[in-house]
């Protein structure tokens, strides 16, 4: 077998090795050994795309023209790198992978380009809904850690879009709907009254929902109730809650849903008594149960 002269398929590939093996070599001045890990991984991962794929000529410089174009449109607003992320689930399984399966806790889920910081405050049993227009649904639940201890004080930011599914960040005059923040009371326990979920589609107006269509995927979301939840030593929840039954639950374009945050939106006839004696007029509401468990932070 010495001295062979090697096939040219032989010769192709060792080509081909020879370059992934030089670029990874390139990153190995890097002191920051994380930054190293994550530069030759990255290498070898797209390599190995750009080699399975045989990918042409042509192909790269559609893929630059798309990130261009995803770079162009993206400003304060609009981060179009964050959907591309999250139709290709990425962002979900970095989620996975960083909130590891712990007990008893409350699954995580997207977070979402439309949480703001400064959303205002209600007591308990307000309205997040701030005269968004939707069916008024009443939300419960508590607050505890993995051993069932109720969590008194926990900051609960909920925020959600209004029936024609639109954050108030979507408009441009300013609004602010369908947000608030409230904290759990003595007992853990929480509740408020915001807009039963609808569903609605990602921006799908630039290169992602592009993307989207020329594949045949729907840039629809399933109706959801987003939450975020934080208590003193305890690891922070960014989450969603799901309603059953919708059709959606099994095509969602950001691959959010999970079993466990399906819940109930159980329908109230006209005329039903609300928990806290609301008057709802003629108008049919809802109510959802949530109760929330958060594993310790890591120490
Ligand atoms: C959202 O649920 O608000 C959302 C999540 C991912 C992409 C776009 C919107
Ligand atoms: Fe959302």
């Amino acid at each position: 077998m010495t001295n062979q002269k090697q096939s040219a398929p032989d010769a192709q590939a060792a080509i081909e090795e020879e370059l992934i093996q030089t670029v990874v070599d390139s990153f190995a001045t890097c002191t920051d050994d994380r930054l190293k890990e994550l530069m030759q991984s990255l290498t070898k991962h797209l390599h190995a795309f750009i080699r399975d794929v045989r990918l042409t000529e042509d192909e790269w410089n559609g893929a630059i023209e798309f990130l261009t174009e995803a770079g162009h449109i993206t400003d304060d607003k609009r981060q179009e790198f964050i959907l591309l992320s999250d139709v290709f689930g990425a962002s979900m399984q970095t989620i996975n992978v960083n909130n590891e399966v712990h007990d008893n806790a409350t699954e995580a889920t997207v977070f979402g380009p439309f949480f703001v910081d400064d959303a205002p405050q209600i007591e308990i049993g307000g309205d997040i809904s701030g005269g968004a227009q939707g069916q008024a649904c009443w939300v419960e639940g508590t607050v505890k850690d993995t051993e069932g201890n109720p969590l008194p004080g926990a900051r609960i930011e909920v925020w959600e879009a209004d029936e024609e599914g639109f954050y108030d960040v979507q408009h441009s005059d300013g609004r602010v709907y369908g947000r608030a923040h409230l904290f759990s009371d003595e007992n853990g326990k929480y509740n408020f009254w915001g807009l039963t979920p609808t569903p609605y589609p990602i921006p799908h107006d630039g290169p992602v929902g592009r993307l989207l269509e020329s594949v045949g995927r729907s840039p629809m979301r399933a109706s959801h109730l987003h939450f975020m939840v934080s208590a003193e030593r305890q690891r922070t929840l960014v989450t969603h809650i799901f309603v059953t039954g919708d059709e959606l639950l099994t095509h969602d374009s950001v691959f959010g849903v999970k079993q466990s945050l399906i819940k109930d939106f159980v329908q109230q006839p006209a005329g039903t008594p609300t928990p806290d004696g609301r008057d709802l007029a003629d108008a049919s509401w809802a109510r959802a149960e949530f109760d929330i468990v958060l594993p310790p932070a890591a120490v």
